[in-house]
């Protein structure tokens, strides 16, 4: 696999994201406790060094299942949370983003996950119905860098940023990944992607395969029999071939989806399927 590097680590670009290791509405426990830990053992054996993870998924949730799986871990596996947000007792999802709230957050994951330090946090920014909302990120980055000058963080990210936001955040601190919305047929932070890609910065695509609707689309379908491949592999394999800069975090609670989606990183796309598949965002 080849791979890209989070500040001083590297990451191979097929990692995983763990949201879905929680029981519905990313809250409670997994309805199959063992495939949940499966996936996890199965995906560093798979050779997946790269997972995406919060405290407020579950809560706790998936962050105790990661250290149950995994912990002593690998040298070489970076975990990546996000901060930002709490969990109420009914499943909705509060913001928690004073400096107390965000130092409160990185050692709920510093304890869950059994690290003295944090690879990279990514700070969750605040979004509506639109998608990420404008707003000053002065206090909250100010707030991780401090955290990261106390030996708490390594790495700070950005999570759901407007790239006015991510320009900010960069003033204030290193940044060196950003977290958003993209996908097939989401395209909106292209230009976003491109320039992130020319000062070497991540992006790191949620929903990859359309979030908890995956991907449909008779061009994707054709494509992919076309190939061989399956639909998600190939809308997978897709963003690989988008920019060098895209690092994936798909999410799947069971090990066969695990395996199809790591192949997909052999998934090589011919010229033309690329350009059938680019035409499925301008149709829609
Ligand atoms: N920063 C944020 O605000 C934010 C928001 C959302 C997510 N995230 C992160 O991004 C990661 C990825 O997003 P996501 O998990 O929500 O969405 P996703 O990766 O786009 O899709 C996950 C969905 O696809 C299904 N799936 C996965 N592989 C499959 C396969 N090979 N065949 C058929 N179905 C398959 C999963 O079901 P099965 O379990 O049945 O495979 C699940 O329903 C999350 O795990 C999380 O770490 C971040």
């Amino acid at each position: 696999m080849n791979t890209f590097q989070l500040g001083d680590l590297a990451v191979n670009r097929m990692g995983y994201g763990a949201m879905q290791l929680t029981g519905p509405h990313v809250f409670g426990p997994p309805r199959n406790r063992e495939e949940a830990l499966a996936v996890l053992r199965e995906l560093v054996a798979l050779g997946i060094n790269h997972i995406d993870t919060s405290d407020f998924y579950g809560p706790h949730v998936t962050n105790q299942l990661i250290r149950e799986a995994l912990h002593p871990y690998a040298d070489d596996l970076v975990i990546v949370t996000k901060i930002g947000a709490s969990r109420g007792a009914d499943a909705s999802w509060l913001p928690a983003q004073s400096p107390k709230a965000l130092e409160a957050a990185v050692h709920d994951n510093l304890r869950n996950l059994g690290l003295e330090r944090l690879d990279v946090v990514n700070m969750r920014l605040m979004f509506d119905v639109m998608g990420p909302a404008e707003g000053d990120v002065e206090a909250p980055i100010s707030a991780l860098a401090e955290l990261q000058h106390r030996g708490l963080i390594r790495h700070i990210g950005l999570s759901n940023a407007t790239a006015r936001q991510v320009k900010q955040a960069r003033s204030i601190a290193r940044i060196v990944c950003v977290q958003n919305q993209y996908n097939l047929v989401h395209r909106h932070d292209d230009a976003l992607i491109d320039e992130l890609a020319k000062d070497g910065i991540a992006y790191v695509p949620f929903f990859p395969l359309g979030g908890f609707s995956p991907l449909q689309s008779t061009i994707l379908s054709d494509v992919a029999a076309q190939l061989g491949a399956t639909p998600l592999q190939t809308a997978l394999a897709w963003l690989l071939q988008r920019s060098q800069n895209i690092l994936l975090i798909p999410g799947t609670s069971s090990v066969a989806h695990l395996r199809q989606n790591a192949a997909a990183a052999d998934l090589i796309l011919p010229p033309e399927a690329i350009r059938k598949l680019n035409c499925i965002v301008t149709s829609a």
